[in-house]
């Protein structure tokens, strides 16, 4: 029977480890007892990993019979497209499923932050509304919102801001001229000229830290960050910085350097609404996503070209 192993940082769906019980040898490596891990991964086919899931050459170097990876979750920053084809390993992920959801989260923070709903919950909850007044908020209506990243996922959030009025910009490598927004070639720029930045860009070399102390300054006092991408992309020192100094308004973020450690100097902000990695976490959606690992991983078992190969890895 074919060996699976999930690694153990990676979360998925309850449906997907079913899936895989019942076509293969299944583990969870954090169940592997330490004598038999070794020898479990030495002979493991197949490995699941989740968004963002570093797969270095410490696991690659324990598994020299892995011909798949199925990624459970659209980002792949965690995998080094080059090793993997240089080991003949093929490897899946999840585009597509999972847009409507990390868009309404991206959108939702930026509400929550804009209008104050964290803030209001932690004032109403604690009984301060009976002897004061609430600050007032930030519209939405009028916003000017800059979209770093205009994929799948950049483009539903986009409607979903149209649709409450905003004015829209965006940020890519290349220009889309198929989009009824404008476009901006630096971040620095869109920042300056927006109310609000959503980053929404894949963590790559190129985008490591983009949204930097200059950035965030461009932002502005009023400006507010969103970050549904990955920690990664945000110089974390930067935003803490500029939000302690209220040289921005505030950040709604759901990804963070070290997850699950978020810095505990975030943690201690009023300016944040902080999500605990929750874009695709709706059962619909992680359903689905746990669906088309699973699909991929069939089709590999049955010899076939995977369903939704990581662009630049073979099918
Ligand atoms: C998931 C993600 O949270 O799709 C991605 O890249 O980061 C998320 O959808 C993750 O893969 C599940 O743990």
């Amino acid at each position: 029977m074919t060996k699976i192993v999930k690694f153990s940082a990676s979360r998925i769906h309850e449906s997907l480890a079913e899936g895989l019980r019942a076509i293969a040898d299944y583990r969870n490596e954090e169940d592997l007892d330490p004598a038999e891990r070794e020898a479990f991964l030495r002979e493991c086919e197949v490995a699941v990993i989740s968004g963002g899931t570093k797969v270095g050459d410490d696991y690659l170097s324990l598994m020299p019979s892995l011909r798949m990876i199925g990624d459970f979750g659209v980002g792949y920053d965690g995998v080094d497209v080059e090793k993997l084809n240089a080991r003949g390993i093929k490897a899946s992920h999840t585009p597509g499923v999972l847009n409507d959801d990390v868009a309404d989260l991206g959108f939702l923070l930026l509400g929550a932050v804009a209008r104050r709903i964290a803030e209001g919950h932690v004032f109403a909850t604690a009984g301060l509304w009976d002897t004061q007044g609430f600050p007032l908020a930030t519209s939405l209506c009028g916003m000017k919102v800059g979209i770093a990243g205009m994929g799948r996922i950049g483009r539903e959030l986009a409607a979903r801001c149209a649709a409450f009025k905003m004015e829209i910009s965006y940020f890519c490598r290349h220009e889309r001229p198929d989009l009824p927004y404008r476009f901006f070639a630096s971040l620095e720029e869109m920042a300056a000229h927006c109310d609000a930045l959503v980053m929404v860009v894949p963590a790559t070399p190129e985008t490591r830290g983009c949204v930097n102390a200059q950035v965030l300054r461009a932002l502005g006092r009023e400006g507010i960050l969103v970050n549904i991408a990955r920690g990664a992309v945000v110089d974390t020192e930067a935003l803490i910085a500029a939000l302690e100094s209220r040289s921005i308004l505030g950040a709604g973020l759901d990804v963070f350097d070290h997850e699950p450690h978020i810095d505990p100097r975030l943690r201690g902000l009023p300016n944040v609404v902080l999500a605990p990695h929750v874009g695709s976490a709706t059962e619909r959606t992680r359903r689905g996503m746990g669906m088309m690992v699973l699909e991929n991983i069939k089709a590999y078992l049955a010899g076939k070209p995977l369903l939704n190969p990581i662009p630049g890895t073979q099918a």
